[in-house]
């Protein structure tokens, strides 16, 4: 893969067929002879996959706790697996990074966003990626996410995705329709990091 285009991260509420795409467009870009390393966040890392199991168990934590233990796992993932990755010039493609804390612990839980970037970047190990994927969906997939949608509430869904919406707009992310087909999805996701790529290659 030609500069420019090393750090990938898919965002977007439950159910939008993330990880379908992440593990669809690695195979692919693998096939095409590039070397990518596939990520996820809460975790990537032996520190931060234990803390993901705490966080997701947990119901309600101080907004701030959230904010601050998201913050601390991507710390640790970004020093022990995606900086690695990318300085053995392996491109890196990671499943929710910051933008999930930015509507998460920022938007939806009421911290203003900018300080929940603040707060990731007080470590310099934090980086920020060169794309950023939103895939978006107008409702909610019930069957494809029952779990977390039952626990939290349709208003709590529709509030992450109007926050995505938001920051999406504000930072210029390359929001797809999740409705698409997944094909579809796929060829327009690799479209646009090829285009990238030769654009800033
Ligand atoms: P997960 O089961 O991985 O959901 P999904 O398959 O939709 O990615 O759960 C991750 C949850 O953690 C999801 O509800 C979003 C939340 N999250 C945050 O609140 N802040 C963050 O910084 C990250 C990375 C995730």
């Amino acid at each position: 893969m030609k500069r420019g285009v090393n750090f990938v991260v898919f965002e977007g509420v439950d159910g939008s067929g993330k990880s379908t795409q992440v593990a669809r467009v690695t195979e692919d870009l693998k096939e095409r002879g590039v070397r990518v390393l596939a990520t996820r966040e809460p975790g990537g890392c032996g520190f931060a996959e234990s803390l993901r199991k705490i966080i997701l168990d947990q119901d309600r934590l101080d907004p701030w706790a959230e904010a601050m233990v998201m913050g601390a796992s991507r710390i640790e993932h970004c020093r022990t697996t995606i900086r690695p990755a990318l300085s053995r010039g392996e491109m890196v493609i990671s499943d929710r990074y910051l933008g999930s804390s930015l509507v998460y612990q920022g938007i939806v839980n009421g911290i203003d966003v900018e300080e929940i970037y603040r707060l990731n970047h007080l470590s310099k190990e934090v980086l920020d990626p060169d794309l950023v994927i939103l895939l978006d969906l107008e409702h909610p997939r019930r069957s494809s996410d029952q779990s977390t949608f039952e626990k939290r509430g349709e208003a709590f869904w529709f509030a992450v995705r109007d926050g995505y919406r938001e920051l999406a707009k504000r930072y210029g992310w390359f929001t797809i329709d999740a409705e698409m087909e997944p094909d579809i999805i796929t060829e327009a996701i690799l479209g646009r990091i090829f285009d990238q790529a030769e654009l800033q290659g």
